[in-house]
Parts: C-alpha cells; sequence; structure tokens
C-alpha cells in the first residue's frame, strides 16, 4: 500500500497534483552511459533482464540521474513467450528473434499458460526494486499486449509487415484467436502477480495494435486488453492501469471503455484531440516526440510548452514520449526535458 501521495499515481486517478508529473519510455536504456556499463557486467541484455539485482540497478539508474515521477520495472515484454519455450535472444543489431516461433495450430496448442514459475526473476525484480526505491517514487509493471506479443512470436522476431500474422487472421482466426486467449490468461496471472509482488501500476504495450484496421484491432486487440483490465481490476481494484496502442490515435474511446484508467498517445493525435475522444473518463499519458530530444534545449523548452498547453485541465496527464528514448539522445536533454515538464506544470 502506499503511504505517501504521488503526481503520477493522483494523476492517474484523476486527482489534484503539484505539477504534471513525468516518466519516459525506456528511460533506463543505452542513452546512460550507466546502463551500458551495467549492460557491459552482466553480458548480454537478456542475462541483465535475468538478474534481479542488475535489474534493479538499471531501474535505479534515471530515478537517481533526473527528478522523475515514477520508475519502471526494467525487464521486457517478450519474458512471457520465452518463458513458453519459444528460445528468445537477441541478435547485436537486429533485436529480438525466437528459434522456435509458432507456425501451426499444434505449435499453438501445446503452449503452457501457466508460467509464472519460470518469471520468478520478474517478480524478485519487482520486490528488490521495491526495497531500493524506498517509497521514493511508484513502481510501474508492464506487460506487452496479447496481440503484439502474437506479432513476435508468429513472425519469430520484429516485422516490417506482419505478413504471418496477418496471414493467420485473415485465413485461420481461430487459431490467432487461441493464442491471444492463451496469452491473456498468461498476462493477467503476470502483472496480478507483479502487483502482489509490489507493483504500484500496470501498464499494457500494444506496440503494434496500430497496424490493424478499426475492426481488427477491436477483435484482435483491444478485446483481450480489456479482459485483461477487467480480470486484473476484479483482483486489485485500486491499482491503475495504462494502455497505450502505439498508432491508436482512432481507438480512445473505445480504449477508455475497457475500464483502464490511463491511455497512452504517440504524437500523431493532439493531446486535447485525444481528450475531445475520452472526456474525462481517463488519464492520458504522452506525448512529445521522441526526436525532439535530439534538439537545443531552447526548442526542447518551446515543445514542452507546446504539450502542456494542448492539455486542458489541471489534471489527468501524464507527460512521457510518444514511444521509447532513443540509445543517442544525449542524457543531457533528458534532464533539460524533466525539469521543464515539472517548471512549467507548476500549480
Ligand atoms: O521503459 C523502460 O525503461 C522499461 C524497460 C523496457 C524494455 N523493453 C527494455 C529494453 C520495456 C517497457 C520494454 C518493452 C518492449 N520490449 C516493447 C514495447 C514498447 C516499445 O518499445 O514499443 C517491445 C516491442 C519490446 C521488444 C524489444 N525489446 C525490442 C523490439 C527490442 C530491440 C529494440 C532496440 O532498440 O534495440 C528490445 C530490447 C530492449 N528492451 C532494450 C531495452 C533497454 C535494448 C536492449 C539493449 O540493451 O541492447
Amino acid at each position: 500500500m502506499l503511504t505517501m501521495s504521488f503526481d503520477y499515481i493522483n494523476a492517474l486517478l484523476k486527482k489534484p497534483t503539484k505539477r504534471t508529473p513525468i516518466w519516459v519510455m525506456r528511460q533506463a536504456g543505452r542513452y546512460l552511459p550507466e546502463y551500458r556499463a551495467t549492460r557491459a557486467k552482466a553480458g548480454d541484455f537478456l542475462t541483465l533482464c535475468k538478474s534481479p539485482e542488475l535489474a534493479c540497478e538499471v531501474t535505479m539508474q534515471p530515478i537517481d540521474r533526473f527528478d522523475l515521477d515514477a520508475a519502471i520495472l526494467f525487464s521486457d515484454i517478450l519474458t512471457i513467450p520465452d518463458a513458453m519455450n519459444l528460445g528468445l535472444y537477441f541478435s547485436e543489431g537486429e533485436g529480438p528473434k525466437f528459434s522456435n516461433p509458432i507456425q501451426s495450430l499444434a505449435d499453438i496448442e501445446k503452449l503452457p499458460t501457466d508460467i509464472n514459475n519460470e518469471l520468478t526473476y520478474v517478480f524478485d525484480g519487482v520486490s528488490t526494486i521495491k526495497k531500493a526505491l524506498n517509497n521514493r517514487v511508484p513502481l510501474i509493471g508492464f506487460s506487452g499486449s496479447p496481440w503484439t506479443l502474437a506479432t513476435y512470436m508468429i513472425e519469430g522476431g520484429s516485422s516490417k509487415t506482419f505478413a504471418n500474422t496477418k496471414k493467420m487472421l485473415f485465413n485461420n482466426p481461430d487459431a490467432l484467436h487461441l493464442l491471444l486467449e492463451k496469452l491473456a490468461q498468461s498476462v493477467i496471472a503476470y502483472l496480478n502477480q507483479q502487483i502482489l509482488s509490489g507493483a504500484n501500476s500496470v501498464m499494457i504495450f500494444d506496440t503494434w495494435g496500430g497496424v490493424l484496421s478499426k475492426q481488427n484491432y477491436l477483435d484482435f486487440s483491444l478485446n483481450y486488453m480489456a479482459k485483461i483490465v477487467k480480470s486484473v481490476k476484479a483482483q486489485h481494484p485500486t491499482i491503475p492501469i495504462t494502455l497505450f496502442s502505439k498508432n491508436g490515435g482512432k481507438h480512445l474511446s473505445h480504449i477508455a471503455d475497457t475500464g483502464c484508467d490511463g491511455i497512452g498517445i504517440d504524437w500523431t493525435i493532439e493531446l486535447a484531440q485525444a481528450q475531445q475522444q475520452v472526456g474525462d473518463k481517463v488519464a492520458i499519458q504522452g506525448n512529445l516526440d521522441p526526436a525532439v530530444l535530439y534538439a537545443t534545449p531552447e526548442v526542447i523548452e518551446r515543445e514542452v510548452k507546446k504539450v502542456l498547453s494542448q492539455f486542458k485541465g489541471d489534471t489527468g496527464h501524464i507527460f512521457n514520449l510518444g514511444h521509447g528514448i532513443t540509445p543517442d539522445v544525449d542524457p543531457e536533454n533528458m534532464k533539460v526535458l524533466v525539469d521543464c515538464v515539472h517548471k512549467f506544470s507548476s500549480r
């Protein structure tokens, strides 16, 4: 239970805040020299994720360096397919890969869903981070959405066209629904256990929801996130849940109807337009273009003010980038961003 009042949690619950809270997707990452040093010590990214002590160390690095309003568990969305025995590995410069991708209904039928025992390193990471944070800021737990996880599992890694996943969607929708249902069950158990281990809010990353047509987005992505929200809320009614569908700006009113507390948006829609779609049902997280962090401090300040002024009202806004911070950003610019958000939103 939280004993203090945090702007990040209050904003999600649309209660008054002292300033607009900010955290940044991938805030612990390669743009920080201390992250690169810990990753080198671990040997590789996956070993880093699987060591609770080292995952805690990198989670804390941006918290120690910047005045951020929340920490996010250092992990990856692909821990679930890894625990389902798909053989996750990261090849340098190419991103994630699976040695046993899903190729048939039989592959889906044999996937285990009761996998929390294979994920104890994540829950140990959460409790280790909670101790290290000592209530300085709240901790965000997370998972991938079933749809986004399915794309990696079926394509065997990252993809530009999602050809195999869409083939299954159109030729064998029942198989895809079975996969999504199994993933939803695993995600529910995974998020519940992160919460029991100390996560103060949870977020679902639906990085690839935006590549679907409207009806397919509703049926194959949002439908399963809605089930997760319902189930996790039933177990943990006070824990705020944020849903983020990249490129999902056209679907916000449907996302708000799931019962989630916050919606993440990218920079292709303005905050004011997003608010028009959702009214004051939910809080909104976003939405600076990550490329702004390549600009000068003056430009960063100007762009921060623009985003802040687009949001109408005193609470319900969590500042973030519209997607993860990129590895070649100067950490000094991250400091400018965080300090500008606080300075220009002080109430
Ligand atoms: O936000 C945070 O700081 C928490 C940590 C976090 C990571 N991945 C660490 C990471 C989170 C929340 C994720 C989620 C994630 N992972 C998503 C959804 C969010 C998004 O970015 O859209 C996705 C699609 C993945 C899968 C994944 N993991 C990819 C495609 C890659 C390669 C990306 C790249 O930039 O190389 C990863 C690796 C990864 N996950 C890194 C980090 C810090 C880089 C690994 C390294 O150190 O080399």
